[in-house]
């Protein structure tokens, strides 16, 4: 198996070592457009292996997209980061060169591949690339919802004082601080639901803490964060390569699902070796679909950015 991490930064080089110790591919290649960067990165890396005990072969290229040459699985992470006080959706006009680009490059030479688009604001990266590519939509995986994810069991661990692996939870709707939807009704323990186990108000903290999750690192770090966003993708990367069919929130292509259209967005969906392989209805309450709906609103509202 071969897999392409572009973007050698923080987050990308993060991925690329979660995945070369997993050993979730015997190739691994890390690209950026800084000479010499990616080099580094993997020459770094690589002088792990004997240390963790891993037998991932690790190349790092500047801009030479002919060694990407037949990547099962492409993980997208260039692009600027933010900085505190930033928004993701800031970043959009810039990213967005960079982003199609980058993704014209990976598709001549892996017409094959998966592409995970981590770079933000991910929404509307995961929209251009499925609107410029032209790929079947299960080959085009926004990684927003995995990390949300993520954040809402760490702060539901927190309150709960609990080991966070025996948790359920999901974050849906867009990767944005206002529009991502913490769904705490549907949150469990052990298969006891949250609800039962916390109140109202410390369950409220809950989601507004998930909610700016990531700018809250923003502030404490200066720059965005990197160990969940790149085991993140790791993760994604891991169920497609061992066709894990698990179920994460991922940014995919809705043809009516979930009452909307013509849009990319963060919804359950099972990950296997074909991509994300199908959506699964969680039947949202009225109140659960209306702040889907508004959600969708302000990311398509994003996306029409892009036709300027
Ligand atoms: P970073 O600045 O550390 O790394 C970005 C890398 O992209 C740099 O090394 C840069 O040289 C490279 N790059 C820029 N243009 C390129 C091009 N045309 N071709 C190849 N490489 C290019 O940034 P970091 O922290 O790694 O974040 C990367 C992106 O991921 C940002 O847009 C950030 O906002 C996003 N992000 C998304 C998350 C999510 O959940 N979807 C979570 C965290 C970050």
């Amino acid at each position: 198996m071969k897999v392409t991490v572009v973007g050698a930064g923080a987050v990308g080089a993060t991925c690329a070592d979660n995945i070369a110790r997993k050993e979730l591919a015997n190739e691994l290649v890390l690209l950026d457009i800084k000479e010499g960067f990616a080099e580094g990165k993997a020459i770094d890396m690589m002088q792990t292996a004997t240390l963790l005990g891993y037998d991932t072969k690790i190349t790092g290229v500047t801009g030479d997209y002919s060694k990407t040459e037949g990547s099962d699985v492409v993980v997208i992470t260039s692009g600027l980061p933010r900085k505190p006080g930033m928004t993701r959706e800031e970043l959009i006009g810039i990213n967005a060169g960079i982003v199609k680009g980058v993704a014209e490059n990976i598709l001549k030479f892996s017409p094959e591949a998966i592409i995970i688009v981590i770079s933000n604001p991910m929404d509307t990266m995961t929209y251009l690339a499925l609107k410029s590519l032209g790929l079947p939509k299960n080959r085009i995986i926004g990684m927003g919802g995995t990390l949300d994810s993520s954040r809402f069991k760490f702060y539901l661990s927190q309150a709960l004082n609990c080991n966070p692996n025996d948790l359920q939870g999901f974050v849906i709707g867009g990767h944005g601080d206002t529009t991502m939807i913490p769904l705490t009704r549907l949150a469990t323990y052990q298969s006891l639901p949250v609800t039962n186990l916390l109140d109202k108000a410390t369950l409220d903290k809950v989601a507004a803490d998930t909610m700016v999750g990531g700018a809250t690192l923003t502030g404490l770090i200066g720059t965005s964060a990197w160990y969940a966003p790149g085991a993140a993708g790791a993760a994604l990367v891991e169920a497609i390569l061992r066709d894990e069919k698990k179920l994460f929130t991922c940014c995919v292509s809705l043809e009516g699902e979930y009452g909307q259209d013509d849009i990319c967005l963060g919804v359950p969906v099972i990950v296997g070796r074909s991509g994300w392989e199908k959506i699964i209805d969680f039947k949202l309450t009225d109140d659960e679909q209306a702040a889907f709906n508004k959600s969708a609103d302000a990311v398509r509202n994003m996306n029409s950015v892009l036709a300027e």
